[in-house]
């Protein structure tokens, strides 16, 4: 059977849009800022995106379309030897971030019940409703919902599912926050929001360098999808003729402006309400807004709104790191598409079970993932296409745009010093503090013992 492809171009940008619009935009973003000194962050992040996520996104794209395969086949068929396990690696790190993707998924489904139900305007605060919503075996079949959804699109192929799934979610993701950010702005906190967001304080950003390095490094992988994967399974189902480059800013530009735009609806709503955006961790963004939405005018339809496009958008996101896995059984086993589907979504669930328990997991998880292993699956693969295979990079890129003269060697060598230093600084520092975090966690438990 001849492997599947896009039907459109537009249908492949907007399936990379809608892997990189999701919770990273929605959930992740927002208490990455306020954890990490609001403007300070969106300085290093937007800096991080341009010269560290676009060039490392054109090298995944390229090893995609050149080989035609998933991950795995991709990179053997590109470099060969021991870097298959590299694609190996993937796989794994898709596996990891979908169980818990999915289970804050489940979150966001109830959160839009609750809007419709009044759920959360009836349980005595914002912060025990979420603390309902956040474990136990309601979160688990929430969680289950959220993986069938995911299966379901998946399971019913490239064009017929994926691609007339995003045809659909990308414009609506857009179109509801575009209204809900003119919302926000009429909001009477709006000013001091756009304040604390927008105006960077540079005293703050040499002080604290060695946390805002890898908490952007890893927002910027996490949010672009980069660093497992996703984006070499997606290009790998394109024809030559199309221009990368064109398509990847296109990519960088759409999801840029959804982190934006979260931040423009989210603070002014919050500041609004007069609840502290420095609220941090996995419950941030639920509690708050929960909190807020209740005070404002028209809350509850704001509330479902919000959390409808959440959930669009996490569902979006969703489907491609499920497609990692399932294009490698796919194409490396011979398994038909529904059967692969069904088994890496089943697995998946199983591996998200210990999240629906304790939210511990949570930070377990997604630190490890996105701080660690995106990290260190991007810089493989950049020191792999930058430094071993530069000359063939450079001709696959330039297939549908033409002779690229000195651009090509200016991608190269932004691939080859900056993006790598800058991903083995964060690789360093995220390790460290993942050991903190794990020693730190170890003595809160045993306090609790
Ligand atoms: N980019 C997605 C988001 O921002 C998450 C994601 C990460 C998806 C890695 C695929 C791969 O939510």
């Amino acid at each position: 059977m001849a492997r599947e492809t896009w039907g459109t171009r537009i249908g492949f940008i907007l399936a990379a849009v809608g892997s990189a619009i999701g919770l990273g935009n929605i959930w992740r973003f927002p208490f990455q800022v306020s954890q990490e000194g609001g403007a300070a962050f969106m300085v290093m992040y937007l800096a991080f995106i341009i010269l560290i996520g676009f060039p490392a996104m054109l090298a995944e794209f390229v090893v995609g379309r050149k080989t035609e395969l998933n991950t795995v086949g991709a990179i053997r068929d590109f470099a060969g030897g021991y870097w298959q396990y590299l694609g190996g690696l993937f796989v794994f790190i898709g596996f990891v971030i979908l169980s818990y993707y999915s289970v804050i998924g489940g979150w966001v489904l109830r959160y839009i019940l609750g809007s419709v139900t009044g759920g959360y305007a009836a349980t005595e605060s914002a912060a025990a409703y979420f603390g309902m919503v956040a474990t136990g075996t309601d979160t688990l079949i929430a969680h289950a919902v959220f993986m069938l959804l995911v299966i379901g699109i998946v399971a019913l192929g490239i064009q017929q599912g994926i691609e007339l799934g995003v045809k659909v979610m990308v414009p609506a993701i857009l179109a509801i926050f575009g209204i809900l950010a003119v919302y926000a702005f009429t909001l009477p906190g709006a000013g001091e929001a756009y304040a604390y967001y927008l105006s960077p304080d540079i005293g703050y950003i040499m002080q604290n360098w060695q946390s805002l390095v890898p908490a952007a490094a890893g927002q910027g992988f996490f949010t672009l999808s980069l660093g497992m994967g996703v984006m070499i399974t997606y290009a790998s189902y394109l024809g030559d003729d199309k221009n990368l480059g064109i398509d990847g800013i296109s990519i960088v530009v759409l999801n840029t402006s959804v982190s934006i735009l979260t931040g423009l609806v989210v603070f002014p709503i919050l500041f609004s309400a007069g609840v502290d955006p420095a609220t941090s961790g996995p419950g941030a963004i639920f509690v708050s807004i929960a909190e807020a939405v209740l005070d404002l005018p028209f809350g509850r339809v704001v509330g479902l709104l919000f959390f409808l496009t959440v959930a669009i958008a996490a569902l979006s996101s969703a489907i491609s790191l499920i497609e990692v896995v399932v294009s490698y059984a796919i194409d490396e086993f011979g398994m038909d598409r529904v059967k692969a589907t069904v088994i890496a979504g089943v697995a998946i669930f199983i591996l998200g079970v210990p999240v629906t328990m304790n939210t511990v997991f949570i930070n377990l998880y997604d630190i490890l993932a996105a701080q660690i292993l995106l990290v260190l699956g991007g810089v493989l693969l950049m020191v792999l296409v930058s430094w071993l295979h530069a000359g063939e990079a450079i001709e696959e890129l330039e297939q549908g745009i033409g002779d690229l003269g000195s651009i090509g060697s200016l991608w190269i060598w932004m691939v080859r010093v900056p993006v790598i230093l800058v991903l083995l600084v964060s690789l360093y520092l995220g390790v460290t503090g993942y050991i903190d975090f794990l020693t730190g966690a170890f003595a809160e438990y045993l306090g609790t013992l």
